[in-house]
C-alpha cells in the first residue's frame, strides 16, 4: 500500500468539518478588519526565499522543498508566506495603489522539512496578514489585535502574548556588534549551532533551546540597552495600542525569531494549554523595513503575521471548543421505484437552489433501511415519492422528529420548509 508522504496528514470526516469552520470564522473575521483576500503561488523561484527569509535561517539553509524543473530553473516549494506575499506587491506595483495601507490576508499550505512530531507537520497550513506602506505603530498592535481576536473568538482561553523590538536597523547592527563582543570569549561554551549563529546571525544565539540555561546567556546584552529613540518610541506606542484595546502582554527580551527579516517589534503567541507540549507557539510575526527594498521594490516597511491551522486545531481540541459533530439535513427524499427517482432528484435539485440541505437515497434502500438512514443524518423532514405521489402530484412529507404527515405539493412545500425550518444556512 503506498502511505502518505512522512510529515502530512488527509482530511477527512469530523477534520474537515473542523478546517471548514475555523476558515468560515477567519475569513468574516478578515471582512470586519477590512483586509483584501491575496493568494500567491505554492511555488516559487528559490531564490525569493534566499534572498527574502535569509539564506542563514534554519528554515532556508534546511527545510525547503527544493527542485529543478524541467526548464532547468531553481524552485522551492513555499516554507511560508511572507516573501511570496511581497513578491507580488512589488510586481503589481500595489505601492501604486492610492488606498494605503495595503493589507491583505492569505491562507494555505506551506513546506518544511522538519523532524515531524505532535504540532510540527512538513505540510503545515497557515492564516496569515500583511501591511505595507504604514510605519505607523498603531499598525504592529492592529496585526497583534487579529490573532488575539481569533482565538478569542474561537473561545481558547489560555494564550499568552511575548512581544519585543529588535529596534530599527541601526540598534539592531549596534545590539549584533554588543553580542559578538560579549559571545566571542565564550564561543566554546556555545553549542554547535550557536557557533554557527555567532557568525550568520547572533542575534538568533539569545532564543537556543540548548545553551538556554547558561549563566553567559542570562548575563548576555539585552536589546533594550542599544535602542535608539526612535526604536523606544515606537515601542512604547506599540505597547500603549495594545493597552488601549485591553491586549495583555508580556515583554520578553530573549525573543528574536527564527526569520532574518524582523526590525521593530517581534510577537509570537503560545497556547498555555496543559499538555499540549512543546510546540505551543500558535502565531508570530512582527515588522520588516527593509524586506521589500531586499526583494527589489521600493523603500516600504511591513507588518504581518502567521498562525499555524494545524496548532490551533490542536489547542481547540484540547479545551474542547470544536462544535459538536451533529450532521443534519432538512430534507431526505425517498424514491420508491424506478419512475420515483426522476421526479426524486427533481425535488432534490429545486430544493437546493432554494437554499434547503437535500438528501436523496442513492442505494436503493427499502424502506427501513432508508428511514434508518433519515436518522443517521439527521434529517428533518422525510419525503416520500412513490407511484401514488405522481399519480396525484403530491408529496407525502414526514417530521422525522414528531413523525406527523402531511401531503401538499412542491409549491407548498418549499412555503412550508420556508415557514418550518429556523435556520440561518438559506435566503428568506
Ligand atoms: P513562523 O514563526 O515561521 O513565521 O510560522 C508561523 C506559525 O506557523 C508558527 O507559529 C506555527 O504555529 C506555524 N508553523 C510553523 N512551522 C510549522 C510546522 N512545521 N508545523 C506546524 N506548524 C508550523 C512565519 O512563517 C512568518 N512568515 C510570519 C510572518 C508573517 N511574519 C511577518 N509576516
Amino acid at each position: 500500500m503506498i502511505q502518505k508522504p512522512k510529515g502530512t496528514y488527509d482530511v477527512f470526516g469530523k477534520k474537515g468539518k473542523d478546517l471548514i469552520y475555523i476558515h468560515d470564522i477567519i475569513q468574516v473575521l478578515m471582512e470586519k478588519y477590512n483586509y483584501e483576500y491575496m493568494r500567491t503561488p505554492i511555488f516559487e523561484s528559490s531564490e525569493l526565499y534566499h534572498r527574502g527569509v535569509g539564506e542563514t535561517t534554519d528554515i532556508v539553509s534546511k527545510e525547503t522543498y527544493d527542485f529543478k524543473d524541467r526548464g532547468d530553473r531553481f524552485m522551492t516549494l513555499r516554507p511560508e508566506g511572507t516573501a511570496g506575499i511581497v513578491r507580488s506587491y512589488i510586481e503589481n506595483k500595489m505601492y501604486g495603489n492610492p488606498n494605503q495601507p495595503v493589507k491583505a490576508w492569505y491562507y494555505g499550505p506551506m513546506f518544511r522539512y522538519e523532524r515531524p512530531q505532535a504540532g510540527r507537520y512538513r505540510e503545515l497550513n497557515q492564516f496569515g496578514v500583511e501591511v505595507f506602506g504604514s510605519n505607523d505603530p498603531l499598525m504592529d498592535a492592529e496585526v497583534i489585535s487579529i490573532p488575539v481576536n481569533l482565538y478569542k473568538i474561537l473561545g481558547l482561553k489560555g494564550i499568552k502574548v511575548n512581544i519585543n523590538t529588535l529596534g530599527d536597523i541601526e540598534s539592531r547592527l549596534k545590539y549584533r556588534e554588543a553580542l559578538l563582543e560579549y559571545f566571542n570569549p565564550h564561543l566554546n561554551e556555545l553549542c554547535e549551532d550557536c557557533r554557527n549563529r555567532y557568525e550568520t546571525n547572533p542575534l538568533r544565539i539569545l532564543d537556543c533551546k540548548v545553551d538556554h540555561d547558561l549563566d553567559i546567556m542570562k548575563n548576555a546584552p539585552k536589546i533594550s540597552e542599544y535602542l535608539n529613540e526612535t526604536s523606544i518610541n515606537h515601542f512604547n506606542k506599540v505597547k500603549e495600542y495594545l493597552e488601549s484595546m485591553g491586549i495583555d502582554y508580556e515583554v520578553n527580551e530573549n525573543l528574536v525569531r527564527g526569520l532574518d527579516y524582523y526590525t521593530h517589534t517581534v510577537f509570537e503567541i503560545e497556547a498555555q494549554v496543559e499538555g499540549f507540549g512543546s510546540q505551543n507557539v500558535l502565531c508570530g510575526g512582527g515588522r520588516y523595513d527593509s524586506l521589500v527594498n531586499t526583494l527589489g521594490g521600493p523603500e516600504i516597511c511591513g507588518v504581518g503575521f502567521a498562525t499555524g491551522i494545524e496548532r490551533l486545531l490542536t489547542a481547540l481540541e484540547y479545551e474542547n471548543k470544536l462544535p459538536s459533530d451533529n450532521d443534519s439535513v432538512d430534507t431526505y427524499i425517498i424514491p420508491m421505484d424506478e419512475e420515483s427517482k426522476k421526479l426524486g432528484i427533481k425535488i432534490t435539485n429545486i430544493l437546493r437552489m432554494n437554499g434547503f440541505s437535500s438528501e436523496i437515497d442513492g442505494m436503493s434502500r427499502n424502506i427501513k433501511g432508508n428511514f434508518k438512514q433519515a436518522d443517521r443524518i439527521g434529517t428533518k423532514y422525510v419525503i416520500i415519492i412513490g407511484e401514488e405521489e405522481i399519480k396525484s402530484n403530491t408529496l407525502t412529507i414526514k417530521n422525522n422528529n414528531t413523525k406527523e404527515e402531511y401531503k401538499m405539493n412542491l409549491e407548498e412545500l418549499i412555503d412550508f420548509l420556508d415557514e418550518n425550518i429556523e435556520e440561518d444556512h438559506h435566503e428568506d
